[in-house]
């Protein structure tokens, strides 16, 4: 079966590698020539771990191929352009829409499955459009950036939501090698299922954060709560570690889209929206804490660790860190930052009085110094070393996620979200376990 994949971005370049490595023929179509060059030349141009080794293999056994034309050939279409947020929440279906253009202008007849996230019912005018030429069938993707490899070949679930019983046969095959159960439905449900799930970790976040706030005013631990919360079973400890907001391209959009498309249909969502407002003012509250420690930050130089808005991404789309390093330049603060992969992506978001190093080292000295991404080496164990090189004995962890013992016994102080600052018991048990 011959496969192509529109689009090559996070998501489907991930899909195109995949389906080659399970021994498609696969080719790869994108609008811009500098990635289709780039990809031709076995170089992924963003940083997601594992997949350009993956890339180089299937390349070299010739399963897959990219162009910027195509000549109708396939049995089936993978959609994975961007479907963009625009100013009211909606989605942005135009990507989506010229894929359709040129699968009708070269009279493709196969099945058209969408990867990329739209929400339930707005499809419903393209569909009828395209009805008579192709079936469409969604299969949304549930990868998180930076492990996206690992969640190809190994996902919790294949959702597929299709229009017919062939449909759903095809793609059983497709996913034939992949061990995880594939829950088939209608498109609307698949659609939706996919809404649900990023709405409800992101609620689920919001609602930690919220907590975190609470535990702030009444000097409470955070850290002690999320271990309490998480061991019920029935709530699971993974996703509750509460930070100055959660970012990427997909939560923020589809939490929003979520709510848009409710309201299409006259009910008024009562929790959807309140997850965002939350969220953007953790960004708000982190820098009014920064600033009650150290005063008006006009002239004042931070050194920053981090601008993705996860580990192991070169992403910064909806990134606290950016939002943070923003809200800091617009109060006169002046910054040195370092970030593993995303420096590149982040100057084109960040203006101002800022520097970008190359070593993490190299934003010291400064009066501060910020952490704002969970890269692993920025949790240090030479705090007393970096202590020497702060005006201001203050690690300032947007993300909750460094050794607050070793911090301490550097002789610095942390302040995090929803963490105590006065002095804690010492019961013997490391905060972090
Ligand atoms: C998410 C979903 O996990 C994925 O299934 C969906 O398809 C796309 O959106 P992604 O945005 O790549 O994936 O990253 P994810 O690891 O989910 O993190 C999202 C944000 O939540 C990050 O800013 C992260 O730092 C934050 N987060 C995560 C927390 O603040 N606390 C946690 O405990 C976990």
């Amino acid at each position: 079966m011959k496969i192509v994949v529109f689009g090559t971005g996070y998501v489907g370049l991930v899909q195109a590698v995949g389906m080659a490595h399970f021994g498609f023929e696969v080719i790869g179509i994108d609008i811009d020539e500098e990635k289709v060059k780039s990809l031709k030349k076995r170089e992924i141009p963003f940083y997601e771990p594992g997949l350009g080794e993956k890339l180089r293999e299937v390349l070299d056994l010739g399963k897959l191929n990219f162009s910027l034309d195509w000549n109708g050939e396939g049995e089936v279409v993978f959609v994975c352009v961007p479907t963009l947020r625009m100013k009211n929440g909606e989605c942005d279906l135009r990507a989506v829409k010229s894929v359709f253009e040129r699968l009708v202008e070269n009279d493709f007849r196969g099945l058209v499955v969408l990867k990329s996230t739209i929400p339930p019912t707005e499809m419903d005018e393209l569909e009828e459009k395209f009805r008579d030429k192709f079936e469409i069938v969604s299969n949304p993707e549930f990868l998180r950036e930076g492990k996206a490899w690992e969640d190809f070949l190994k996902p919790e679930r294949i959702v597929i939501g299709v229009r017919s019983a062939e449909a759903f046969e095809k793609m059983k095959r497709i996913y034939a090698k992949v061990e995880a159960p594939i829950f088939g439905m209608s498109v609307e449900s698949a659609q939706l299922s996919k809404y649900a799930s990023n709405t409800m970790l992101a609620a689920r976040l919001s609602i930690m954060n919220e907590i975190a706030n609470i535990a702030d005013l009444i000097g409470a631990d955070i850290q002690d709560v999320e271990k309490v919360v998480g061991s019920d079973r029935r709530i699971g400890s993974s996703f509750l570690r509460s930070g100055a907001g959660f970012g990427g391209s997909c939560f923020p959009k589809d939490v929003l889209a979520l709510d848009v498309v409710a309201r299409k249909f006259d009910y008024e969502p009562k929790l959807i929206a309140p997850i965002i407002d939350l969220n953007e003012e953790m960004v708000d509250r982190f820098v009014k804490k920064i600033e009650n420690k150290l005063g008006d930050f006009e002239g004042v130089n931070f050194g920053v660790w981090g601008l993705t808005f996860n580990a192991n991404t070169d992403d910064v789309r909806e990134s606290p860190a950016i939002k943070i390093c923003r809200n800091i330049l617009e109060k006169g603060g002046i910054l040195k930052v370092f970030d593993p992969r995303g420096a590149e992506n982040a100057k084109k978001e960040l203006k101002g009085e800022i520097e970008f190093v190359e070593n993490m080292e190299d934003v010291l000295p400064a009066e501060s110094l910020l952490v704002l991404t969970e890269w692993p080496e920025f949790d240090v164990d030479n705090w007393k070393e970096i202590g020497e090189k702060l005006k201001y004995k203050w690690i300032f962890d947007g993300k909750n996620f460094l050794n607050r013992d070793r911090i301490g016994e550097g002789g610095l102080d942390y302040c995090g979200i929803g963490i105590c600052e006065m002095d804690v018991l010492d019961l013997g048990n490391s905060r972090l376990d």
